[in-house]
């Protein structure tokens, strides 16, 4: 047995991805000496480097890279050493025509770009098999090895593929699942259309039809995509595993990705890392961003995850590409840290002059060291180095939300009463007001542990599995709070109702029944309660033993004025909030308040900080964070800023974009 991947040497890890092949050796030099000077302690390597290692088909060069790994060997900079799988080369596809993906409407897409294989291709898997195993015989114990960096960006261009090798890769999938023809029948209701199969054989992707496609084959086929990149993955991770035995490996995710269940993907890796580029004009990003990073958090339980890409400045792929002010990047790196990230890296150290990203900023940009960037780099290299304690502790929640991407994708089918009701923005409302309260969250899967939290919250779960309801039910019994949105336990895993309607195996935890689905017009509200606001979705509900909590006031055609919107059941030792509505922030709020109160949530700071204010608790370090552009007071517990090593006391206040993170003392972090 092969042993346990070490872990990554401590401290923060502060770099950026290297591209050497697109700079003369000297610069190299040049390179490996500034990065000793931005306090830089590890870069990703090689991630576009297969044509450079094998220009051609029997052609292979490594000298180039075994002087470069010396020579971070030589700087005491640790690698991340790619694979190289994610952009093969043009040898390759021109030996073979089938390693190019196929569009849905059967367009062959060209080599001129990047991420151009199928993932089903026999041709790509063997190839990239090939480079794998002679990097990781040739550095395996190579001094500068810290980490394996497997291919890259799963699913950033290409997450699917129509050709006859993917449906044929396709369908061997479904007979491994189904077993019989008249499994998958049933479970795809061929009943329906006419559409029955005989046989396997007759199974095709989904591509472009007529009109609408069996939703459970569309379900299928983004599992089985999901699955047949991990399927490359794995390949990767196994031959790693085999020829460089303890080193960890990582792939980088993207974030909150519809197309890729990470979940499944989070227990292939050593550590998890995401790549993060939040807009800069958009005023709001960085609460996305924390909700990302909360997720990369949760991927594996807490653990601490690398923040392996992000933009120093502006992205060059964007319609319109705005910059980070000064001080920005350092704001939003602390804020990754703060919610468990023990490494901040970018896209790229060294601005590109040639390629697709020859605008997008770097670490060391094009005007080099006067450059306001290149300060940046390295103030905040000397910065992060005085954060060095903070790696390794953990971020705590006492409340989740359970995330399933069997039930996202299943809820973005075809043919629903309301195509509005898209899994991002359906959360994105119950994030936000947790954030504005200062409520640390976590994720969890839909068959998660759920006793270790308080409060768990499940803003939609259109596709919910009987096993994960009875869960749910078993927690709240056992005293546990649950708060459910909008068009839940309305499907089973095959996308068939769930018997006696919504939401199905929840409705005697919820104590309601959904007798019928209002979803509400385009640019349209109604009034719940008092003051609240719905919009997207309004449900005819129906309590079988919950309370309501607030009813409709003025409805879709006034039809259901006067009926309840938000209710509340006793369940054993519990309590289970339902609503039926797509509640605005306000509305949204206050039903947050009732369960936090109830379940006894705490949040970071005594009430919410101020508004702009960010404030996460990591391990003993309470890290404050002002996301606007004034002054802001926050009453913070006194401790010692490590940005600063300046004590701090009751009254903080943070300039524009400033920052804090304060060790406290054991008796104040007790929450
Ligand atoms: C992604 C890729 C990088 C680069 C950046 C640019 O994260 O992994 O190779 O293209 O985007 O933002």
């Amino acid at each position: 047995m092969s042993p346990s991947p070490r872990p990554l040497p401590g401290g923060i890890h502060y770099g950026g991805d290297y591209n050497p092949e697109q700079w003369p050796e000297e610069t190299w030099a040049e390179d490996a000496k500034l990065m000793q000077e931005a306090g830089v302690t590890m870069v990703t390597v090689g991630v576009f480097s297969w044509a450079r290692i094998q220009p051609d088909y029997a052609q292979w060069e490594f000298d180039w890279l075994d002087r470069l790994m010396d020579l971070f060997a030589a700087h005491g900079i640790g690698v991340d050493l790619a694979t190289g799988t994610a952009s093969p080369p043009v040898w390759l596809v021109r030996l073979d025509k089938d390693v190019l993906p196929v569009t849905a409407d059967g367009v062959r897409l060209e080599f001129g770009s990047r991420q151009h294989y199928c993932p089903s291709s026999d041709a790509y898997y063997k190839a990239a098999g090939k480079l794998v195993r002679k990097l990781a015989k040739r550095y395996a114990k190579h001094p500068a090895l810290a980490l394996w960096h497997i291919n890259n960006e799963y699913g950033d261009h290409v997450t699917e593929c129509f050709c006859p090798a993917s449906a044929q890769h396709f369908r061997r999938w479904l007979k491994q699942r189904y077993s019989t023809v008249d499994a998958l029948n049933h479970a795809w209701g061929t009943a329906f259309w006419s559409q029955h199969y005989a046989s396997f054989g007759y199974v095709e992707p989904p591509r472009t039809a007529p009109g609408p496609v069996n939703p459970t084959q569309l379900l299928d086929w983004r599992r089985f995509c999901s699955y047949a990149l991990l399927r490359l993955h794995r390949m990767e991770r196994e031959i790693l595993r085999q020829h460089s035995p303890g080193i960890p490996a990582t792939t980088n995710f993207m974030s909150m990705m519809k197309e890729l269940d990470y979940w499944e993907w989070a227990k292939h890796e050593d550590v998890v890392s995401d790549d993060a580029y939040p807009d800069p004009a958009d005023p709001a990003s960085h609460v996305g961003a924390a909700l990302n990073y909360d997720l990369m958090r949760s991927l594996k339980g807490g653990k601490p995850w690398l923040l392996l890409e992000q933009a120093p400045s502006g992205v060059s792929w964007r319609p319109v590409n705005v910059p980070k002010p000064p001080g920005l990047q350092r704001l939003w790196s602390l804020q990754a840290l703060a919610r468990g990230a023990d490494g901040i890296m970018y896209f790229q150290w060294r601005q590109s002059r040639a390629g697709a990203e020859k605008f997008h900023s770097a670490l060391l940009p094009h005007r080099g060291t006067a450059s306001r960037g290149w300060q940046e780099t390295v103030r905040f290299g000397a910065e992060l180095g005085r954060l060095a304690e903070v790696a390794g502790s953990r971020t705590a929640a006492q409340t989740a939300i359970v995330l399933d991407w069997d039930s996202w994708w299943a809820l973005e089918g075809t043919d629903h009463p309301s195509e509005r009701m898209r899994w991002r923005d359906l959360l994105r409302p119950w994030y936000d007001a947790l954030y504005a309260r200062g409520v640390t969250v976590d994720f969890v899967p839909p068959d998660a542990d759920l006793s270790p939290y308080r409060l768990v919250l499940a803003p939609n779960l259109y596709l919910l599995r009987t096993e994960h309801a009875q869960r749910m039910a078993a927690y709240v019994h056992e005293g546990g709070h649950l708060v459910c949105g909008p068009f839940s336990g309305v499907v089973d895993e095959h996308d068939h109702l769930h018997a006696g309607g919504a939401p199905g195996p929840l409705r005697q935890v919820l104590g309601v029944v959904v007798d019928e689905f209002w979803p509400i017009p385009d640019g349209e509200t109604v009034r719940v309660g008092e003051e609240a606001q719905a919009s997207l979705w309004s449900e005819w509900l129906v309590p079988e033993g919950a309370e309501t909590l607030l009813s409709y006031a003025a409805g879709v055609l006034g039809v259901l004025d006067g009926l309840p919107a938000v209710t509340r059941n006793s369940w054993g030792r519990g309590s289970a909030r339902y609503l039926s509505c797509h509640l605005g922030g306000f509305g949204l709020g206050s039903v947050l308040d009732g369960a936090l109160t109830e379940a006894e949530v705490l949040p970071v700071l005594d009430g919410a900080p101020p508004s702009g204010v960010e404030a996460v608790r990591r391990g003993p370090y309470l890290f404050l964070l002002n996301h606007t552009d004034r002054e802001a007071a926050i009453p913070a517990p006194p401790g010692t800023d490590l940005l600063t090593g300046e004590q701090v006391g009751e009254h903080l206040r943070l300039g524009p974009l400033g920052a804090a993170v304060i060790r406290t003392t054991p008796t104040e972090t007790e929450s």
